[in-house]
């Protein structure tokens, strides 16, 4: 073939179809397409033949025979919107519009938040309030005005994740180690008395085993008002573990050391699992299970916020919300919580 017979052939094709399509109607546009463009139709077998030309003949010919196929394309497009072809006749069709859709599936809460839910619940009916504080966080927050000595060994490297980038007081930017920092923000921005939690994450630099991770959460909560004392503390945590794990549950407080309580406790909760009778892997036949660690607020940082210490004093816990809800759940290894499989998410 040379060049004037392909030429040719094109005129011929560009005359059938556009004499032709004036004719064709919805039902028969499918196959018309087919038969002009379709990936043996007349059109594609022309443009197929370029390949026996010479290239510069068959970069001419390859220009005229794309134009066409956009010109073609074009008035196919008209044609179908001008015959309605393509549009579905939902009457007519065999669709059944009354059949119910398919179930998909649908996502819900982490038990992690479940719980924490639960804490904020069990906290609100005691009056408390909630407030939320930065994962990242200052060296004044995160230590200083919670009266960590200047060479605490919480503030070694081995504990605390930094971040390379300084605060206006020129100290490092880390990952908060515990919620505390919230009971400064919080002191600092509004004025005593004060009932408040807050829940959220906390990050240090630990190995992961079953009951240890480099990120896990807390649940702060603290209380400043006139006469605040051990004594409230104890009342209020009793009062909400026996909310969250029944009417038998007790607690016990063992003294214990955080530079901004004094004094400072490990509170623990009577063992859910063996009711405290011992003989029980989850709480090591003690009979109790170690909760959170609480106390009544050092006057050194009530002073830092700004108030008052002889007016004002106050209790303050921080409780791992991964052990209430292994607890509540009965799982024995934390990493179940974070690896987010749903075999055993839908148990939960
Ligand atoms: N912030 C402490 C911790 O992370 C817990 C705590 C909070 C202890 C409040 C006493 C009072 O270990």
């Amino acid at each position: 073939m040379n060049q004037d017979d392909w030429k040719a052939k094109l005129a011929l094709i560009r005359d059938s179809f556009l004499s032709t399509l004036g004719k064709t109607d919805a039902a028969a546009i499918a196959e018309f397409e087919t038969h002009y463009l379709g990936r043996k139709g007349e059109l594609t077998l022309l443009l197929r033949d370029l390949k026996d030309f010479p290239i510069e003949e068959r970069k001419i010919l390859g220009a005229l025979g794309n134009a066409l196929k956009t010109e073609l394309s074009g008035a196919l497009d008209a044609r179908k919107t001008e015959t309605g072809a393509g549009v579905v006749n939902l009457n007519k069709s065999q669709f059944d519009l009354t059949m119910a859709g398919y179930p998909f599936p649908k996502g819900s809460l982490h038990p992690l938040t479940v719980t924490a839910n639960k804490m904020y619940d069990g906290f609100q009916k005691l009056g408390f309030s909630i407030a939320e504080g930065p994962l990242i966080e200052e060296d004044y927050f995160n230590f200083e005005a919670l009266n960590f000595a200047p060479d605490h060994p919480a503030r070694d490297m081995q504990d605390t994740f930094y971040v390379d980038l300084k605060d206006a007081r020129g100290k490092d930017l880390l990952l908060r180690t515990h919620t505390s920092p919230v009971q400064i923000r919080t002191m600092k921005s509004q004025e005593p008395p004060l009932r408040v939690v807050s829940a959220g994450r906390v990050f240090r630099s630990e190995a992961v085993d079953a009951s240890h991770s480099f990120a896990f959460h807390q649940m702060e909560g603290f209380y400043v008002d006139k006469n605040v004392t051990m004594a409230d503390l104890k009342w209020t945590l009793e009062a909400f573990m026996k909310d969250l794990f029944g009417g038998q549950a007790k607690i016990s407080f063992s003294p214990s050391f955080f530079p901004f309580v004094e004094p400072g406790a490990q509170v623990a909760v009577s063992c859910v699992f063996c009711k405290g009778s011992g003989a029980c892997p989850v709480c090591k036949g003690t009979g109790w299970i170690e909760l959170l660690g609480a106390g009544v607020i050092h006057p050194n940082v009530i002073k830092a916020c700004g108030y008052d210490a002889e007016k004002w004093s106050g209790f303050a816990f921080g409780a791992g919300i991964e052990r209430f809800a292994m607890l509540l759940y009965g799982i024995r290894d934390m990493r179940m919580l974070y690896e987010n499989d749903l075999r055993i998410l839908k148990q939960l």
